[in-house]
């Protein structure tokens, strides 16, 4: 049994548990894990990879000296085969581009330490092929109307006046970067990318709409993204950019702004210039009640996978939550999937099912955009029923450990997926128009010029 207290046990069990090791060795790796925290990303390999590679922060005097020669490593009064080590690596960390170029310097290191020629080549072959994955993955092919360049020329500032906002936006109030965040999933789920989140309701049809279905009802934001219309506007003209794009931009921005990853979004969405009913809302916006098996069901029509699905759920790691989302796993009676102290901390937001408060739905890092979502997940204090779900559900338990041991898989596999679910049913070329007031389709709007023009650019 695991005897270490340390929160990166159950990493460790479930790794151990994967690579088929009876051994409970929790003090051991745990220990690894937690010394290495934040500074190396080789914790899934434990012994082996950490050894090979090198890992900045670990206690070394704890586990002895280690040697490499002929391609064997030795230490601590074990052999442990290197080269064993690092196929495990590619294999469970296949497109990883970040922790690749990490482990080439190693190789070369592992060269000069006499490896056989034989391990080398093959390693190089892995690593170029890679690396080639790598490269794919950094370029996805763009839906047709889409580029990465769309406002090179006409707006050339759009990205740099998003950005600086929105670092002084944050920079008041750093929950507002997971409700930008939230606003773009909502906008693209529900009738695509086409802004149509941001129209209100009595503007341009009836008052039940898309803004006004329950899901939307706890998004914010909106007049953030308003804000930052006016501002790219005012620089690049009235028509210049729509406010999908604003939208996607200023959830990428959200995303790094917190610690995560940075990435180009396509760009050239056009607003559409109607809204979705509540019912269309309703039916195409994920449950939070839902188990992983709905969960993978649902988003399989929409042509995202388990992985896709773990990695969209890690957007959890930042914002908060109200009561009515998770209080069915309180009462009546308890999710047996949920820690119990977790719980009793919940039942005090909480006291009962429909009170009106927030909370966290990451308990370890609410703020920042990190991998710790998961952790919580592996710690049975995930918030949501389809949070934590995705670790009891044998399809996305392995994904889950994957990416709480390894952060740098799991930004690149939530670019991946931010990139796919940005480009979902987009308006592009003569469809749809570039609103002039985010909230308004242009038909609606009588007051186009002032809007532009005005200088009540509200200060953040
Ligand atoms: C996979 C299915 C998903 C479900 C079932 C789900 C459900 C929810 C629920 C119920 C909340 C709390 C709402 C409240 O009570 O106020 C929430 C919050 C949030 N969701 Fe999701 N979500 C999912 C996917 C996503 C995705 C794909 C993203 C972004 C890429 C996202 C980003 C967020 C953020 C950032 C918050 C916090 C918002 C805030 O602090 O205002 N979610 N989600």
């Amino acid at each position: 049994m695991c005897s270490a207290k340390s929160e990166w046990c159950h990493v460790q069990e479930q790794v151990l548990a994967e690579r088929g090791d009876t051994k409970k060795q929790c003090g051991l790796v745990g220990d690894i894990l937690d010394t290495c925290q934040g500074k190396c990303e080789l914790l899934y390999l434990a012994e082996a990879m950490f050894v090979v590679t090198g890992c900045a922060g670990v206690n070394y005097d704890r586990y002895g000296t280690f040697t490499s020669h002929n391609g064997v490593v030795s230490g601590n009064g074990r052999k442990i085969d290197g080269f064993r080590g690092l196929s495990e690596t590619f294999s469970s960390i296949s497109t990883s581009a970040s922790l690749l170029a990490r482990i080439h310097p190693s190789i070369q290191l592992a060269m000069a330490s006499k490896m056989s020629f034989q391990i080398v080549c093959l390693i190089v072959v892995v690593v170029m092929v890679n690396l080639h994955v790598s490269a794919e993955a950094q370029q996805p092919e763009l839906v047709k109307g889409l580029s990465w360049k769309y406002y090179e020329s006409s707006c050339p500032k759009l990205e740099s006046i998003v950005r600086k906002q929105l670092e002084k936006v944050f920079n008041k109030d750093v929950s507002l970067a997971a409700a930008l965040l939230r606003v773009h999933f909502h906008d693209c789920f529900v009738q695509g990318c086409d802004g149509s989140v941001l129209l209100d309701g009595s503007a341009s049809g009836p008052v039940d709409s898309e803004k006004t279905a329950p899901p939307n009802l706890s998004l914010r934001g909106f007049d953030i993204i308003e804000d930052l219309r006016r501002r790219v506007h005012k620089q690049c003209g009235a028509g210049s950019v729509s406010c999908s794009d604003i939208t996607a931009i200023a959830a990428r921005d959200a995303v790094v702004l917190t610690g995560g990853p940075e990435y180009s979004v396509p760009l050239g969405r056009r607003d559409g210039v109607s809204f979705a009913t509540r019912d269309a809302t309703l039916a195409n916006l994920p449950s939070p009640f839902v188990p992983t098996d709905t969960l993978l069901t649902t988003l399989a029509t929409r042509n995202f996978d388990a992985t896709d699905a773990v990695a969209l759920s890690g957007a959890h790691t930042i914002g908060v939550a109200h009561c009515p989302s998770f209080t069915r796993r309180l009462y009546p009676t308890q999710d047996a999937t949920m820690d119990k102290t977790f719980a009793s901390t919940l039942k005090g937001v909480c006291p009962d099912a429909n009170t009106d408060a927030t909370t966290v739905m990451d308990i370890r890092s609410p703020n920042v955009f990190d991998n710790k979502y998961f952790v919580d997940l592996m710690n049975k204090q995930g918030l949501l029923t389809s949070d934590q779900d995705l670790y009891t559900d044998k399809r996305t338990r392995a994904i889950v450990t994957s990416f709480a041991v390894n952060q740098t898989l799991f930004f690149e596999k939530f670019v991946n997926v931010m990139l796919k679910m940005g480009q979902m049913e987009v308006l592009t070329g003569t469809q749809g128009e570039i609103r002039n007031n985010c909230s308004v389709r242009n038909s609606n709007d009588l007051l186009i010029s002032s809007v532009v023009e005005g200088d009540n650019i509200e200060s953040f």
